[in-house]
Order: C-alpha cells, then structure tokens, then sequence
C-alpha cells in the first residue's frame, strides 16, 4: 500500500463536480451563512439549505424536536423564509462562497414545487435544487409524493422542465420498496437521488401522559436510523443509473466510508451538526486520512466497493 501527499477527493453528480463527496443535510445547517463563524464552509463539496419553499412558513408549533436514544426527532413542518426573501437576503452572500449550494425546495402542490424551481433557475447562485418529496410532518405535499411511485414521478417531472438546475429527489424510507421510487424519480429525470429522509417515529412523556411533540409523531434521526439508512442507499444504489447520496447518521468519517462503500457518490451530515457544528469539516478531513492511510488514490475506488 502507497502512501502518497493528496488524495483526490472530487466526485461527479452526473455533470455537477463537488470538490469532495461531503454535504449539509437540509434543515441542519440553516442557510449555511449563520455557520460561518465556526468553520470554513469553503471545505465542504456542498452545502444544502433549508428547505424553500413559494411562501414563507411559520412551521409547527413547539415543541418540536425532542432527543431519543442515539438520535433525535424533529416536527419542524418547513419552517423558512420563502424563495423570494432567499433570493434577496441570503443569496447574494451565499454565491460568493466557494463551495456548492444547493437549495432544497418544497411544494404544498405540484405547481409550487415547479414554481420555486423556476425561481431558483432564474436567480445566480444556486448550483442544484434537491426536491424534499419525503417530509414526513406535513399534512399536504412532502411524503404524499414521495410514498407513491406515480406521485413522485409527477413532482420530479414538472421540477425538472422547470429548472436547467441539477435536480437531486430526497426520498423516504417510508415505502415497501426503495427501488419502486429510485425508477420513478428516474424515469422522471432527476439527476441524482439523495436518501434516507427521517423514519416517523414518536416519544410520550410518561408523566405528563402526553406526546413529547406537537404534532406527537416526527421523524427520526441520527446514528439509531444508520443502519436501515446504509442498507437502503446499497439497495437504490444496486437500481439506479443516477449518482446516490446517502444520508442518514453519520456522525464521522468512517459512518460516511459505510454509505460510500454502499455505493453513494456523495454523503450529507445531519443531526451531528446539532452536536458539533464542525462535524461535516471534521468528515473530509477523515476521509482525506482514510484514503492517505489505505493507498485510496480516488474516492472512485471505493464507491460501491460492497455490492
Ligand atoms: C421538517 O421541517 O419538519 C423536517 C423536514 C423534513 O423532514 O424533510
């Protein structure tokens, strides 16, 4: 085995290039700005911004996120400013940053999936749009679409003849057969996929006789769900012909090393950003000694190396 100065650790979606195969998850990381302070964004291959969606959205009441074993569960329900104000207020400071954005976007219909893509298109700064068709604490759009093969499918296809964007559909773990969806969202042209959103999950105050959340179901995340998470991007990964990225408790280099090996290109950081707002720089670095320690010369050779 080799030891050699600089590993490569670009990767490909399809035709849009990340300096590195790590990425925010939505609804982590904020709109990536308020992070600045703490680290250098600039390391990341991507950042992916709260969800978006045509209006702004006030989201659930509270409480709204709890902690659980080795995890947490959230009802936030979209909570964000609206396209437009993003447009105004933060992209302009966000395009200046040299790492990828990608905006994850929302739809209570159809037509405002396809409306916040067509915005996004005409604004500069955005490199991809990820389409949150998996959002289990909403009543209308989210995981409706994305439980349903045909519905997804519709989503992804209006998203797609609105935007030249690189398209990215975060699917749920929600549903009897990734693979059903993985077609779907395909044959509907989407250019990569990115999974696993939360599972639905709910915890009860024993003493209070209550749900802990509002909404008393929310969905769960963090390292509990890493498991079934890694287990479905090797299944969608086996499927698809798109580029995979995993999510779904990593929390350091070597959970990141498991969806890679599954077969995701790229990886996004969650709820570890809620313990260590560095943790996704903390990711690279340990990728970059991985691949140093182990004669990994490009990220390539160990994609998909369990199959
Ligand atoms: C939320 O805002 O409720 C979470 C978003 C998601 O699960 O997609």
């Amino acid at each position: 085995m080799g030891v050699f100065l600089k590993p490569d650790t670009s990767v490909k979606l399809g035709r849009l290039e990340l300096k590195n195969p790590v990425m925010t998850a939505s609804g982590t990381f904020g709109y990536a700005l308020e992070f600045e302070p703490y680290m250098d964004v600039e390391r990341l291959g991507a950042v992916v911004l709260k969800g978006l969606s045509l209006k702004p959205r006030d989201g659930n009441p509270p409480p709204r996120s709890c902690e659980t074993p080795c995890g947490m569960l959230n009802s936030i329900g979209l909570q964000n400013v609206g396209v437009e104000a993003f447009i105004k207020e933060k992209l302009p400071r966000l395009k200046r940053l040299k790492t990828r954005v990608v905006a994850n976007i929302f739809g209570e219909t159809i037509i405002e999936y396809a409306e916040v893509a067509r915005r996004l298109d005409s604004a500069d700064g955005v490199d991809a749009v990820e389409v949150n068709i998996s959002c289990p604490n909403v009543k209308k759009g989210g995981l409706s679409f994305g439980s349903d093969p045909s519905g997804a499918a519709k989503v992804v296809t209006a998203v797609r003849k609105a935007t030249k964007l690189h398209v990215m559909t975060k699917l749920s773990p929600n549903v009897t057969d990734i693979r059903v969806m993985v077609r779907a969202v395909e044959d509907a042209g989407t250019d990569s996929i990115s999974l696993i959103n939360t599972i639905p999950g709910m915890a009860i105050d024993v003493e209070r006789r209550r749900a802990v959340l509002s909404t008393v179901t929310g969905g769960l995340s963090g390292p509990a769900i890493r498991p079934i998470a890694v287990r479905m991007v090797w299944e969608a990964a086996k499927a698809a012909t798109v580029p995979i990225v995993g999510i779904g408790g990593i929390v350091n280099a070597r959970d990141a090393l498991e969806f890679i090996m599954a077969g995701a290109t790229a990886v996004e950081i969650g709820t570890a950003n809620f313990l260590d707002p560095a943790s996704a720089i903390a990711v690279v670095h340990g990728i970059e000694e991985y691949m140093r320690k182990n004669g990994v010369r490009t990220i390539k050779e160990i994609t998909g190396a369990v199959n």
